[in-house]
């Protein structure tokens, strides 16, 4: 059967599916059954040309076919074992995060210029291509690959091949396992993470960075806009969201901070995208540069692990503790 057949044979097995439908989801990029819970009716009937009620209908099949309904806790239980761990490079800072970078949800990390928020991602697209005894994803020959949104322009290749290097990896093959996109725009950088489910479809993609995902955000969208630019880092995040879940992968996302005006004492740092934000993330670490190379990584929020700080090191080889360098 060929590539478009299959495809084809997929999206017909929902009842309400027939020929010309799935042609036209195909045309459209819905090319399997994972994206539509991940799809809103209004979009797909927008998109295909149907009714919203025939949509809803196509959505609510797709769902119950791919076992998203109500479940026992038991059941839940043994899915919350395919959860995996990715290590960050430092052991102080995957034992803050309950072993490592988890999957199936999203992950933000915040702080300010130089904190080391995207040394972090980048530790992240090498450490993933590990063996799963080192703490990577990297099991029955199947490299795991990363997709990195870049929206600030400091992805860096060179530092790739250093990180790789420092484990003993061979730095051109980790490196043609990392798909880099520059976006421009928030619209284009929603249009990027909406053509990650075709990626996963082809390739083993087990992360996904964007750096940072407020950029854009933040400068495109007047004070007078907030409730439209809300708006839309909400929809964002929560494609964002359900594609961890669905998919069972790593979303890593940096984002910038501001000045909290109420603050009377303390830290009056704050992350940037308000509510928005942290009620969608699941996992929350604010970076702070200590010394030249020395940072504190503090977990902010989390569903179940305890608040906790560790420090950590910014080193030549990526990001380590300091007794290993
Ligand atoms: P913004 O993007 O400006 O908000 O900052 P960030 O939090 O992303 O900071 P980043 O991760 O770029 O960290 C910057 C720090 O990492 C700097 O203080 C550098 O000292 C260190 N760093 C950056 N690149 C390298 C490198 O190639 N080698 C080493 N050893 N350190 C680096
Ligand atoms: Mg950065």
């Amino acid at each position: 059967m060929s590539n478009d057949e299959e495809k084809l044979k997929e999206l017909m097995s929902l009842k309400s599916v027939g020929k010309a439908i799935a042609e036209k989801m195909i045309e459209c990029g819905y090319t399997n059954l994972q994206v539509l819970p991940i799809t809103t009716s209004e979009e797909l009937s927008l998109k295909i040309g149907i009714s919203k009620s025939k949509a809803k209908k196509i959505i609510e099949e797709a769902n119950e076919k791919l076992g998203y309904v109500f479940k026992t806790v038991d059941d839940i239980y043994k899915e919350r074992k395919n959860i995996r761990r990715l290590t960050t490079g430092s052991h102080k800072l995957d034992e803050l995060l309950g072993g490592g970078v988890e999957t199936g949800i999203l992950t933000e990390v915040y702080g300010a210029s130089r904190s080391g928020k995207t040394q972090l991602a980048h530790q992240l697209c090498v450490s993933v291509q590990l063996p799963v005894a080192e703490g990577g994803f990297y099991e029955d020959s199947n490299v795991p690959e990363a997709i990195f949104i870049d929206c600030e322009g400091t992805f860096r290749p060179e530092r790739i091949a250093e990180m790789s290097m420092s484990f003993g990896l061979n730095a051109n093959e980790v490196m043609t396992h990392i798909q880099v996109a520059r976006a421009h725009t928030s619209e284009h950088q929603i249009l990027l993470s909406e053509q990650i489910p075709q990626i996963i479809m082809e390739k083993n993609i087990q992360l996904v960075v964007i750096d940072s995902v407020t950029t854009f955000f933040r400068s495109e969208f007047t004070k007078s806009e907030i409730v439209a630019r809300q708006d839309r880092l909400n929809k964002h995040l929560n494609f964002l969201k359900n594609m961890a879940s669905t998919y069972n992968i790593i979303v890593f996302l940096t984002n910038q901070v501001m000045a909290n005006p109420d603050a009377i004492v303390g830290d009056s740092t704050v992350p940037v995208g308000g509510h928005v934000l942290s009620h969608k993330v699941q996992t929350r670490l604010y970076l702070r540069e200590v010394r030249e190379r020395q940072r504190v990584a503090r977990l902010m929020d989390s569903s179940y692990l305890p608040p906790g700080q560790i420090a950590f090191f910014i080193t030549p080889a990526g990001i380590r503790d300091a007794e290993d360098i």
